[in-house]
């Protein structure tokens, strides 16, 4: 029997703050006209100080939870891919497990930068595949406004803030996640990194002084590389997939510059409608931009049940990757999950919780110094 991994809910979480590219050139030294003629961005989200990356994927997730009706004690794993983890550890996908109430729930952060989000699906399908796992939620979420350099105007413009999240489940019709082609090349790893922070380089006055807690990035060679590698990683997706070019309904880039998936689009030899496109609203929201594409897309009705789809992304790694998938939509379930109460549950548990550990460390103390 082969099982199939279907993506059956999926949800998004967006900052309230908009900031507008006029409103980016009161502080930093641009302009409109440049932005959109060599981005495309026109906007992007920034996270307040009450989001963070776990935030804004919990929220995302209970979202897609709630799509796919399912209730998140059924949830077996939890993805995060996130270039901006709320900590070096704990992971983030603890941290928004706690929150969503996954109880049954292993979780674990996955980075691959801008492809993560690939690379996640791609790990949540095998393991249901597998049948070691039956559901699962992959969560794209990023505040890399929190690791922008604020006065550089080469990078600060083009990052922004979100969150998406895919229900994958299993089920033995033919559909969803149907191939992927993963990548790597560290041999790029200098064109875009946040350099300090990490082992190699622990945080210091000197990293601080000299701005390495920021993004790094060598804008036009990590252009170069996404131009070359976009349209061959679809490319080879579908060839895995056993599809051609016209099979496909809709590919959904990585949203990062609209030149970039230009680029792609004459690759594939393909009209620029045949691509979803937000980054004009949104800007780079690295590992979140392709579930808040594909969701996009979907709400404007571009998207049906049984559509073939390619997924493809670019980040820093380098890396690069692409899912071929056919979209499927909530599988019928019979009882609807009452996700108010969920929440309500997630939040008291996680606080008893809590609360038992303080006192349990309390008894053992006194136990110790008597
Ligand atoms: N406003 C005005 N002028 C600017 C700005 C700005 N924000 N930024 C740069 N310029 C100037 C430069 O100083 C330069 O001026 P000069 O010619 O006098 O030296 C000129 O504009 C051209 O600069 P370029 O760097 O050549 O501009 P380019 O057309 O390459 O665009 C950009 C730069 C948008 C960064 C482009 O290279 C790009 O999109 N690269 C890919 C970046 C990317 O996708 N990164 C994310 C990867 S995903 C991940 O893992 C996070």
């Amino acid at each position: 029997m082969t099982i199939y991994a279907h993506i059956t809910g999926w949800g998004m979480s967006l900052p309230d703050k908009i900031l507008t590219n006029d409103e980016m050139a009161t502080f930093v030294d641009t302009n409109d006209k440049w932005i959109r003629e060599r981005t495309g961005i026109e906007s992007r989200r920034i996270a307040s100080d009450e989001d963070t990356t776990a935030s804004l994927g919990a929220e995302a997730a209970l979202k897609a939870l709630e799509m796919a009706n399912l209730n998140p004690h059924d949830v077996d794993l939890v993805i995060v891919s996130t270039s901006s983890p709320e900590h070096i550890f704990p992971s983030t996908a603890s941290l928004v497990q706690d929150r969503i109430g996954a109880i049954n729930a292993g979780a674990f952060d996955l980075l691959a930068a801008c492809t993560g989000f690939i690379y996640a699906l791609n790990l949540a399908t095998q393991n249901i595949r597998s049948g070691s796992i039956q559901n699962a939620v992959v969560i794209g979420s990023e505040t890399l406004s929190r690791l922008i350099d604020w006065t550089d105007r080469t990078t600060c413009i083009l990052f922004g803030d979100g969150a998406g999240a895919f229900v994958l489940q299993a089920n033995e019709t033919p559909g969803g996640v149907i191939s992927s082609i993963l990548r790597s090349d560290g041999s790029g790893g200098d064109l875009l990194s946040v350099p300090a922070g990490g082992s190699k380089l622990p945080a210091s006055m000197d990293t601080i002084q000299a701005g390495k807690h920021f993004v790094q990035m060598n804008g036009r060679e990590v252009f170069r590389f996404a131009t070359r590698v976009m349209a061959r990683a679809s490319q080879e997706a579908m060839e895995k997939a056993d599809w051609n070019v016209d099979d496909v309904s809709l590919i959904i880039p990585h949203q990062a510059n609209l030149r970039i998936i230009d680029a792609a689009a004459r690759g594939l030899k393909l009209p620029l409608d045949r691509f979803a496109i937000n980054v004009q609203k949104y800007g780079n929201t690295s590992t979140a931009s392709i579930p808040l594409a594909t969701i996009e897309a979907f709400e404007e009705g571009r998207l049906q049940p049984n559509d073939k789809i390619i997924m493809v992304g670019f980040g820093a790694g380098l890396t690069w990757g692409a899912v071929a998938a056919i979209w499927s939509g909530p599988l019928p379930t019979e009882k609807p999950v009452n996700f108010t109460a969920q929440r309500l549950l997630a939040a008291i548990r996680s606080r008893i919780l809590r609360l038992y550990r303080r006192i349990e460390g309390f008894i053992w103390g006194r136990g110790k110094s008597a």
